[in-house]
């Protein structure tokens, strides 16, 4: 199987998810558009979705689901988006698609996090994968120098300006052993709007494509 079966099949599994669920949480990535597109068969039976970029809610809008504020939401029951690397917690680097802020927020807003990805995402360390990390961007080189004093290389995504008008670092060589404590300093730092690790609030369900299978962790 291609790659890119691999995206469709595990966003065919993520539908058994959603059943009887009326609003969902939809991520950003080539594996939740799989999703998105799968969406157009369901467009009577929910109600909404959330949206983690505009992209997404282009996206939504096109194959007939309505987009909801979060802010009239509530608490989602499910939330389904895709990752750029995964280790055996569960824990995730996200944001390759500059959404990490708006997913963090859906992911953190949800009751169940289901992540699907192809095997290629699987890890046993994080950090191999450049960190993405949100910022204002009046703090940008503040906030690159205190990824440097961290052991990593922060890289600025030029071409990118995210959905919420910020910009993003790209931190590469970090090998992250504690994730999560990890997560708390980088979002301690003054600047930092949302750093790309899914370490406090990890997936709930990983569903990755490998070989022609759907393995559930
Ligand atoms: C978007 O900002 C990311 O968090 C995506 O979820 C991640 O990059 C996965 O994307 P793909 O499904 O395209 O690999």
């Amino acid at each position: 199987m291609t790659q890119d079966e691999l995206k469709q099949k595990v966003a065919q599994a993520a539908l058994a998810y959603i059943k009887d669920i009326s609003i969902i949480g939809v991520g950003t990535g080539s594996t939740t558009n799989h999703f998105i597109n799968m969406l157009a068969d369901f467009k009577n039976d929910i109600e909404g979705a959330v949206s983690s970029s505009e992209g997404t809610s282009e996206r939504l809008k096109k194959v007939g689901i309505r987009v909801l504020d979060l802010n009239e939401a509530g608490t989602l029951e499910v939330y389904i988006d895709g990752a750029d690397e995964i280790n055996p917690r569960k824990q995730l680097v996200k944001g390759g698609g500059g959404a990490l802020t708006r997913e963090k927020i859906i992911a953190q807003a949800s009751k169940k996090f289901i992540c699907i990805a192809d095997d290629s995402k699987s890890v046993d360390v994080l950090g191999k994968f450049p960190l993405p990390v949100e910022v204002i961007p009046m703090a940008r080189s503040f906030v690159a120098r205190e990824m440097v004093k961290l052991g990593g290389q922060p890289v600025w995504r030029e071409s990118c300006i995210t959905d919420n008008h910020n910009h993003i670092i790209d931190v590469h060589n970090l090998s992250i052993l504690d994730p999560i404590e990890l997560e708390k300093t980088i979002n301690n730092i003054p600047g930092v709007v949302t750093v790309g690790l899914f370490a406090i609030r990890p997936a709930d369900v990983v569903l990755i494509g490998k070989g022609d299978q759907v393995v559930t962790l």
